[in-house]
């Protein structure tokens, strides 16, 4: 009898019900200012068990929230082509299915499309119900796969990303929407290797792409590892800078000291120079192949585009990952960015997590912990009102491995101190997962309705 990967066991493992749960109980109040969706993406491998876990079938669980009451809970598979017909992101000619792949990693809402999305497909539309209402390529404009990290500038409405190639150039492209969600800018930018690139950096003048050392490699992908990227230590790294109104003008790029990325909180112009805050790996997967996660912190580069020079600074060496800022302020001088300290890793032994919130101004930090067994996941903020930076909500699912069952969590986002403002009590466990967005109703209006 073999012993289950890492990945899939504990709350790892998927769930195999899809639920619809009406009128949830809670402990606590939830803020009647909060009229919306919680919707979080992540793995669960449905029929085989996955071989790696960024490679399980998204499902996405969805908490509804109205004016005090929290309404409903749903769940429900992203039905993308690998999971209805079994395609392959690859064919035995190498020709590539952009349909395919896991589909679960996050889940955004651009110009009323909330989409579900993963670095190696196209994303996927997503109804109000949770139904996977088919492929979304901007009328026929995107040819590439679509990050699962897009920026939405809050002045503009634009939703900047880009999509990778794997076995082919090119291998970054850059897009731009306009407000309307109208594929405008498709740009190939050459010169970059089949890197694993993730997520990237927006400014309001700006956007940074990350060019590391973690690389494609032909013999992992024919050996049958079933993560085919591993650290190259000839590979320099180095961020590419693209002025935003020069959408295909040069890529300026700027070597920094070798490291992986995943995820960037944010990033913001500061005179003659670009500030970026990053969860920084000194490096990932040199001798393993492909499933440690050695500890990630908050850092902070500062790029001088006169000199040339990049500064790089460790601004906290706590384990922590899965960062988020009030969107309202991508791209811009946020002053707060919320990580999840012990991110649950399949290799890291489960324990006790907390959520952290960073003042970038003063580098203070405050935490909230969930108290024996109880592990949060990434937390999305949820504005209090129209402030962008004002006070706010994080809210989180919350694993309690006393019960084997999941809680949405929704703290005071300035007074992470204080107890649960709610706690939402889920009708099953929601498996670790990767990212989510809260998704107020249009037309809702915090202030309207008063903040608690
Ligand atoms: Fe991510």
């Amino acid at each position: 009898m073999t012993t289950p990967a890492p990945h899939l066991v504990g709350n790892f493992a998927p769930v195999v019900d899809e639920l619809t749960s009406h009128d949830l109980p809670v402990t606590g109040s939830v803020p009647r200012g909060l009229t919306g969706w919680y919707l979080r993406n992540g793995p669960n491998p449905h029929e085989a068990a996955s071989a790696h876990w960024f490679l399980g079938s998204g499902m996405v669980h969805g908490v509804r929230l109205e004016a005090g009451r929290a309404t409903s809970y749903r769940n429900r598979w992203v039905r993308n082509s690998t999971f209805t017909d079994d395609a392959m992101v690859y064919d035995e000619l190498g020709n590539r299915d952009l349909t395919a792949g896991a589909s679960n990693t996050s889940v955004v809402r651009h110009a009323g499309r909330v989409l579900a999305l993963s670095e190696s497909t196209l994303p996927y539309l997503l109804t109000p119900e949770l139904d996977t209402a088919g492929a979304h390529d901007f009328g026929g404009k995107l040819r590439t796969a679509m990050t699962a990290h897009p920026k939405t500038c809050p002045t503009t409405g634009e939703l900047h990303f880009f999509g990778c190639g794997m076995l082919t150039a090119p291998y970054l492209t850059y897009h731009r929407t306009n407000a309307a969600g109208e594929l405008t800018v498709s740009r190939d930018i050459t010169g970059v290797g089949s890197t694993m690139m993730h997520d990237f950096a927006l400014t309001a003048e700006h956007v940074v792409f990350m060019d590391l050392p973690v690389v494609f490699d032909v013999e992992r992908a024919i050996s049958g590892l079933p993560m085919p990227y591993r650290w190259d230590p000839s590979y320099a790294a180095r961020l590419g800078v693209l002025r935003r109104d020069d959408p295909h003008g040069e890529v300026r790029w700027f070597d920094i000291d070798p490291c992986y990325v995943f995820h960037v909180p944010n990033a913001h112009d500061e005179g003659d120079g670009i500030v970026l805050s990053v969860i920084r790996y000194p490096e990932l997967w040199r001798t393993d192949s492909g499933e440690a996660y050695p500890v990630a912190s908050l850092w902070r580069w500062t790029v001088n585009l006169t000199t040339g020079k990049v500064t790089e600074e460790q601004l906290d060496d706590r384990n922590t990952e899965f960062p988020r800022i009030d969107d309202r302020l991508a791209g811009l001088d946020a002053r707060h960015v919320h990580t999840v300290v012990a991110a649950s890793h399949p290799r890291h032994d489960p324990v006790p997590g907390a959520l952290l919130r960073y003042d970038m101004h003063t580098g203070s930090v405050t935490e909230h912990t969930f108290g024996p067994g109880r592990i949060p996941s990434e937390a999305a903020f949820a504005p209090a009102d129209d402030r962008p930076g004002g006070e706010g909500w994080l809210m989180t699912f919350v694993y309690d491995a006393s019960t084997d069952k999941s809680d949405l969590v929704i703290v005071d986002a300035g007074d992470l101190g204080a107890p649960p403002v709610a706690t939402i009590h889920l009708p099953q466990r929601v498996p670790y997962g990767f990212h989510g967005s809260w998704l107020p109703d249009p037309g809702t209006r915090v202030g309207d309705v008063g903040r608690r």
